[in-house]
């Protein structure tokens, strides 16, 4: 007697510090009356509610793993007191994400407004039975969807079932649009007051955009762009909410080819589907076609488009095309007659510094061309480069293998060649450069003050110089680090990468702006040297120009110890003589 005392007391004591899970009521212990088919409860009206839990079903839904009293959480002991009534089951407790989205759905706001007949989670996804949305017997599956919707919604249920798109659906299409295709799942929201383009958009394109999609069923390719391209698809884009959309036209839960007599587009609705926003709208109007097709030729009106669209195009290509021939000539009459200007006898760049130029400037452009390609596919610059990626990024690091490679035979001439050595000087930053700068501002703000007087080469220039070095190092090295990512990333983390890559974008901004800035301004929008300094093509400047901006740069000048040299054949670098 005493042992079993003992014993008992030993047993509760155990169960005192067992945790709570373990005393936690098992669904046995609920199935030992839930089970019973006949178990029921009187509800509202009398009407006998049944309590049954069906086990196959629960054990095979999403919660089979679930206590009992993990959803029923105010229940702690088995069996419970009668008569009982739960509390309603808090979803939120393990969901609260889905929970505060569908709050924010349509459903969601009418039921905390008191609606009580709007939707609650059990009535889209049962009780007991849930599923898995995706599982092939969840009542929201696709292709059962609308009838959980239509315990509610039951004329939409109805008509989207009649239309096209429920035909399409009970044939199996895997594309057929169901409630929330359109509707969103959770956030369910009404369509109604949204802008035209959002339906545009969001919901018909999601398809009809696709051309895979329009392939696998046959339909036209275009109508999504030329709806975008029409009036109703402009003014759409443009903010306008009483343009028309896909849906305007083409009803939503009823949409039908334009074939059936019943469809909104179909001829004999066209003129009341206009009417509803164009109450004059007559046949001849509403008959016109709404997908223009530009390269149609189907019928007279089309053709009619096709020439003169034609039309203008050869008279655009052939009008402006003239203007600019002759603009050309006339340019190249004016180019010519500077050229031959007898006091252009400086030389300013030697045949081999203006090849290094050359090649500088080409493979520049291309850089700057391909590269913001990159960044703004959509923009003009795809006109120069074409969509395709591959043809962007090889020439992309053409013209860099091209840039790299001056770079290198560029520093190889400074070191070794007589004339680079000179060049280097020359370029070599003094500290004259830094009062210059001064003395010039002073010079270009106040009156009466003196023009410096610049040697071979100015600030301007030196900073130009010294600009291309750094941008061509900073540039070179971290689009290498882009281009060979896999290595780097072999023994560098990610981020390096990153950083490498906005290093290059602004730097690219950066470089494009200093040359369309500084440098087109020093060569061709200065009045002096306007429309171009031409030194890059024969390396010639005029004296008269040479002496104002360069005058302390005596070896280059005529009548000078050292004077210019005559033939392009014995270029010799201009005052490079003292080095
Ligand atoms: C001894 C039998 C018995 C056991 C064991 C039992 N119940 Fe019940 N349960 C009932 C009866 C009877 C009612 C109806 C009470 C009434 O009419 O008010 C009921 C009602 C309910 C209700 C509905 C209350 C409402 O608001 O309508 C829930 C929920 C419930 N039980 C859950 C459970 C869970 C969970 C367990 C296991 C932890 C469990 N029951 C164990 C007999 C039982
Ligand atoms: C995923 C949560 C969840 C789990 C787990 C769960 N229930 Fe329910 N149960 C509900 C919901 C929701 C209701 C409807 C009432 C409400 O909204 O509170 C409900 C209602 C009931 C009712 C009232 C009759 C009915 O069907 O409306 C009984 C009885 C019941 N549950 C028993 C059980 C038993 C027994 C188990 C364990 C085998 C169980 N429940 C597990 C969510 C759950
Ligand atoms: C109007 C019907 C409807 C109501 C009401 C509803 N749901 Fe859903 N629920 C859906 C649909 C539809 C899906 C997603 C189906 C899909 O994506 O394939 C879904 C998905 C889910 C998922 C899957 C995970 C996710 O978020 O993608 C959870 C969890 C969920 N719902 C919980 C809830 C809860 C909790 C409530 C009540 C607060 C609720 N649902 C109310 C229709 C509904
Ligand atoms: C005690 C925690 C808990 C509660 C309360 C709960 N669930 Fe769940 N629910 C789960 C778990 C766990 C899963 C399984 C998740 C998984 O496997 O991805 C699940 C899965 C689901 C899924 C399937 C999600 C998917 O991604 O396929 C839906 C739908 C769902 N629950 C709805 C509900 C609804 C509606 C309620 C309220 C009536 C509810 N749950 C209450 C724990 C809970
Ligand atoms: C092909 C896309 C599409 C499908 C599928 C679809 N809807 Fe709609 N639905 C819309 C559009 C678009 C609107 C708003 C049109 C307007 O008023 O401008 C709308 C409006 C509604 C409305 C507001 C009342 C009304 O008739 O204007 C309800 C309710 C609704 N839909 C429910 C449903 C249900 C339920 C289903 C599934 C049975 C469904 N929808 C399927 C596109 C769709
Ligand atoms: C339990 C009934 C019920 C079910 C099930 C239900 N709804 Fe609703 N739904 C309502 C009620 C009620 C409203 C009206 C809310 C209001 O007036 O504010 C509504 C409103 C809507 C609206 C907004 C209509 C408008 O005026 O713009 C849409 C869209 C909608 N439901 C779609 C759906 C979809 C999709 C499903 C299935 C996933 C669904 N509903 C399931 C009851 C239901
Ligand atoms: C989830 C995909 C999907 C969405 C969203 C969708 N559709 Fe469709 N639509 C289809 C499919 C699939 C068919 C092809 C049915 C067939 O021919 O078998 C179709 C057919 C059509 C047709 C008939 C074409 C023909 O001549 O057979 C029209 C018109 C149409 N859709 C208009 C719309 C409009 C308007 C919307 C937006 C309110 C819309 N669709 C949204 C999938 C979609
Ligand atoms: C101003 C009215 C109008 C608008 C807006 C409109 N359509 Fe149409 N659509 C028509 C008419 C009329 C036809 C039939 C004659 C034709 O092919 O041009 C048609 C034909 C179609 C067809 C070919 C199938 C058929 O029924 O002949 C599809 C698919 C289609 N439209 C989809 C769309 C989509 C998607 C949008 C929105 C991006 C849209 N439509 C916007 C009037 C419109
Ligand atoms: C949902 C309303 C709506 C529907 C339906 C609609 N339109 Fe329009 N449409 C507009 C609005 C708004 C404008 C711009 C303002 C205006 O002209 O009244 C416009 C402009 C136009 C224009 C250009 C006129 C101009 O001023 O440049 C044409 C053409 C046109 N619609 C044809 C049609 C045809 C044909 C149909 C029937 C197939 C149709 N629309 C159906 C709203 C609609």
């Amino acid at each position: 007697m005493r042992c079993l005392k003992h014993c008992l007391v030993l047993a509760g004591l155990l169960a005192a510090l067992l945790p709570r899970e373990a005393l936690a009521l098992d669904n046995s212990d609920c199935y030992t009356c839930h089970e019973d088919k006949a178990l029921t409860k009187k509800g509202a009206g009398g009407k006998a509610i049944s309590l049954c839990v069906d086990q196959a079903k629960y054990g095979a839904s999403m919660h089979a793993s679930n206590a009992c009293t993990s959803c029923h959480a105010d229940i702690t002991e088995a069996p419970h007191p009668e008569p009982f009534t739960a509390k309603p089951v808090q979803c939120a407790a393990c969901h609260a994400k889905a929970v505060s989205s569908y709050r924010a759905s349509i459903h969601g706001v009418a039921r905390q407004a008191g609606k009580l007949n709007a939707a609650n989670c059990d009535d889209c996804h049962g009780r007991h039975d849930i599923l898995s949305p995706g599982a092939p017997a969840s009542p929201l599956r696709h292709e059962n969807q609308a009838a959980v919707c239509g315990k509610c919604h039951q004329e939409i249920m109805n008509e989207l079932r009649n239309s096209i798109h429920g035909k399409a659906m009970k044939h199996g299409a895997p594309d057929a649009p169901t409630c929330t295709d359109c509707h969103a799942d959770h956030q369910i929201g009404g369509l109604k007051a949204v802008s035209p383009l959002k339906v545009a958009e969001d919901v018909c394109s999601r398809c009809h955009a696709s051309a895979r999609f329009n392939a696998r069923y046959n339909l036209p390719m275009d109508r999504v762009t030329t709806f975008f391209a029409s009036y109703h698809g402009m003014a759409a884009k443009f903010g306008s909410n009483r343009s028309a959309n896909c849906a305007s036209c083409h009803g939503y839960h009823n949409v039908l080819p334009s074939s059936d007599p019943r469809s909104s587009v179909n001829k004999a609705n066209m003129v009341k589907t206009c009417r509803k926003c164009h109450p004059e709208a007559n046949e001849n109007f509403s008959f016109g076609k709404i997908h223009l097709d530009e390269n149609s030729v189907a019928d007279t009106g089309s053709r009619i488009n096709w020439w003169i669209r034609r039309m203008y195009l050869l008279m655009i290509a052939g009008v402006i095309g003239g203007m600019v021939f002759h603009n050309l000539l006339v340019l190249r009459r004016k180019l010519i007659a500077i050229w031959r200007r007898k006091d252009r006898s400086v030389l300013r760049m030697t045949l081999a510094q203006r090849i290094q130029h050359i090649l500088l400037l080409t493979s520049f452009i291309t850089l700057a061309i391909t590269g913001f390609a990159l960044k703004y596919p959509d923009s003009w610059v795809r006109f120069l480069v074409g969509s395709n990626e591959d043809v962007r990024r090889l020439g992309h690091r053409a013209a860099a293998i091209v840039m790299l490679a001056l770079a290198v035979y560029h520093t190889f001439y400074i070191i070794v060649t007589k004339e680079g050595r000179g060049l280097l000087k020359d370029f070599c930053p003094r500290w004259k450069d830094v009062l210059d700068v001064f003395g010039n501002l002073r010079y270009l703000l106040f009156p009466r003050q003196p023009k410096p007087a610049f040697a071979r080469f100015g600030y301007a220039e030196k900073a130009e110089y010294w600009a291309v070095v750094w941008g061509t190092l900073i540039m070179g090295l971290t689009g290498i680090v882009i281009w060979f990512k896999m290595s780097i990333t072999e023994w560098a983390p990610r981020w390096v990468i990153d950083v490498a890559i906005t290093i290059h974008y602004y730097e690219a901004i950066l470089a494009v702006l200093a040359i369309v800035v500084w440098h087109f301004y020093l060569v061709i929008f200065d009045p002096d040297v306007y429309p171009m300094n031409t030194a890059w093509l024969d390396g010639r400047v005029s004296e008269h120009w040479y002496r104002e901006e360069h005058e302390l740069d005596r070896k280059s000048l005529p009548g000078s110890v050292v004077s210019s040299p005559q033939e392009e054949s014995d270029d010799t670098p201009s005052g490079s003589a003292g080095a």
